[in-house]
């Protein structure tokens, strides 16, 4: 294909959300959530009664699922599965838990690969993951790989979940977070790393203003 992507990769709670909005209000280019994929492939398979386990089974209710994403802000965004509006279900942390242990499969994984690609229509498309970069784009025009200490992202995600209504635990969420690196970082199929191209961004310490402006430096010099 011949329509441009940016891949936004890294680990959980690191501001790929911020910085894709960013890019797609400056781009207006469409956007790819792909972590809202395998949330909500685990949510359904365990409103289905599967055992989140039993691979096969999960990967086959994929093709299945009416997804539609409406709103472009963090304040107007949700997430409609057949109709039905599941996006604080979507964003509470228990839910990414349960995505990371579906996203070990590669069964799972091969089942939301095309629906992922996809999302790629003109004018082009600005896709943030883990393997946006590595796996379902490898040849997207840029590629950024945002980084950052577990404390800081559990600090941003608490502030995040606290303005979504959602009250949460520091520690607890910061275990999480350690969990879910492991598990995402550890798996064999698409592990959680940057592509031999991507440009890496250690956030720690940085202010949303000063990360945007990074990103924007690389975005005017990828073209
Ligand atoms: O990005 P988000 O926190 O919504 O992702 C939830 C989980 O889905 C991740 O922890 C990861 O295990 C999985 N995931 C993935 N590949 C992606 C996006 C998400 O494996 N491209």
């Amino acid at each position: 294909s011949t329509v441009p992507v940016i891949a936004v990769d890294g680990p959980a709670g690191v501001g790929k959300g911020m910085v894709t909005r960013w890019l797609v209000q400056r781009t207006g280019f469409h956007r790819l959530d792909s972590g809202a994929l395998y949330r909500i492939l685990a949510l359904a398979a365990v409103a289905a009664g599967v055992d989140l386990d039993a691979h096969a089974a999960v990967a086959a209710l994929a093709p299945g699922l009416q997804i539609s994403f409406t709103g472009s802000s963090e304040d107007d965004e949700a997430i409609l599965v057949g109709g039905q509006d599941w996006t604080r279900e979507l964003r509470a942390e228990t839910t990414g838990a349960l995505a990371s242990r579906i996203a070990v499969s590669p069964e799972v994984r091969e089942a939301l690969l095309q629906r992922q690609r996809d999302f790629r229509l003109a004018p082009g498309l600005i896709a943030d993951g883990r393997d946006m970069g590595t796996v379902v784009f490898p040849d997207a025009r840029l590629k950024l790989f945002l980084d950052a200490s577990p404390e800081e992202r559990a600090t941003r995600r608490q502030r995040q979940l606290s303005k979504a209504g959602i009250a949460a635990n520091f520690a607890t969420l910061c275990e999480e977070i350690r969990a879910r690196d492991a598990r995402d970082r550890g798996r064999a199929v698409a592990p959680l790393k940057p592509a031999s191209d991507a440009h890496l961004i250690d956030t720690t310490g940085l202010s949303p203003e000063a990360v945007l402006a990074r990103v924007e430096a690389l975005s005017v010099a990828a073209g």
